[in-house]
């Protein structure tokens, strides 16, 4: 049984990402996060594969109390081989992506960083005890193109922007760390491709232009881009249809 941690299972991409691997994979297990279990899809919730457990990024306590939930589901030894941090916040009642620097509020600035960066390290810390066994496990972080410092060339959207650079900073200095200490591991930025989702809905308009993926076949992408991971992609920041992004 492979066994799979999802966190923000109650968004678009983490639901259909759950949902998906559940139903066509008798073989694989899934935890989901979020803010709110009675959020996520009602296959997983009611699924005897998976479990919805609790966790808010915003909360500095909660990956504690989800550790200790998981304990009680699957013992350290047993491990899980992937992870993939789903979450992210780019618009809110008092959060909206900034035109210009006069738009910049620390408030928002802290929160986007706390979902969309610290959520994920703070997360895999701990995670880490079911990290440790000998079988290959994938960490994957679902950036955005937009965190790409050599790709921003339109500038805007500040906090969104800034998180999502730390995001990949973090997955950059674990793909240092955790081949040391859980190897073999491969850890990634994922860019999911734009998506059909409550974060891309107030900007539809703009984003006509793009092919914009329903949730479901993002979802699709994503796996297979998960299930390809090798060692040797430790580190790389890859797009949803597993070509290169730069940092
Ligand atoms: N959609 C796109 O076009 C697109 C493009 C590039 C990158 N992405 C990235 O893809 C990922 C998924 O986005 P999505 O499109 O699926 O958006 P979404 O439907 O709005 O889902 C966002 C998820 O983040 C969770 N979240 C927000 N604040 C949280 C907090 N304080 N604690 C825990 N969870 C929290 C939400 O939980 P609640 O249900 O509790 O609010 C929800 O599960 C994000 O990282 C996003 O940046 C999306």
């Amino acid at each position: 049984m492979k066994r799979v941690v999802i966190a923000g299972v109650s968004g678009a991409i983490g639901g259909a990402l759950a949902t998906r691997l559940i139903e066509r994979d008798s073989q694989t297990s899934v935890i989901g996060l979020c803010r709110d279990p009675e959020k996520a899809p009602e296959g997983l919730r009611s699924h005897e594969r998976s479990a919805v457990l609790p966790w808010d990024a915003e909360d500095s306590g909660s990956p504690a109390t989800v550790a200790e939930a998981l304990g009680s589901l699957l013992a350290r030894e047993e491990g899980i081989d992937g992870f993939i941090y789903a979450a992210g916040l780019l618009h809110g009642p008092d959060l909206f992506p900034e035109k210009r620097v006069e738009d910049l509020n620390a408030g928002s600035m802290a929160r986007a960083f706390a979902v969309n960066a610290t959520g994920f390290g703070v997360l895999t810390q701990a995670l880490l005890p079911w990290l440790r066994h000998r079988e290959f496990k994938r960490v994957v972080a679902i950036s955005a193109k937009v965190g790409s410092i050599t790709d921003n060339g339109f500038g805007g959207w500040y906090a969104y922007r800034s998180s999502k650079a730390a995001l990949n900073m973090l997955v950059r200095n674990l793909s240092i760390e955790l081949p040391r200490r859980c190897k073999p591991i491969a850890c990634v930025s994922l860019h999911p491709g734009t998506t059909e989702s409550a974060l891309s809905e107030p900007f539809s308009q703009s984003l006509a232009k793009l092919k914009v993926h329903t949730a479901e076949e993002t979802a699709a992408n994503l796996l297979e881009v998960f299930e390809g991971l090798v060692e040797e992609d430790n580190g790389r920041f890859l797009s949803w249809d597993g070509s290169e992004l730069p940092w």
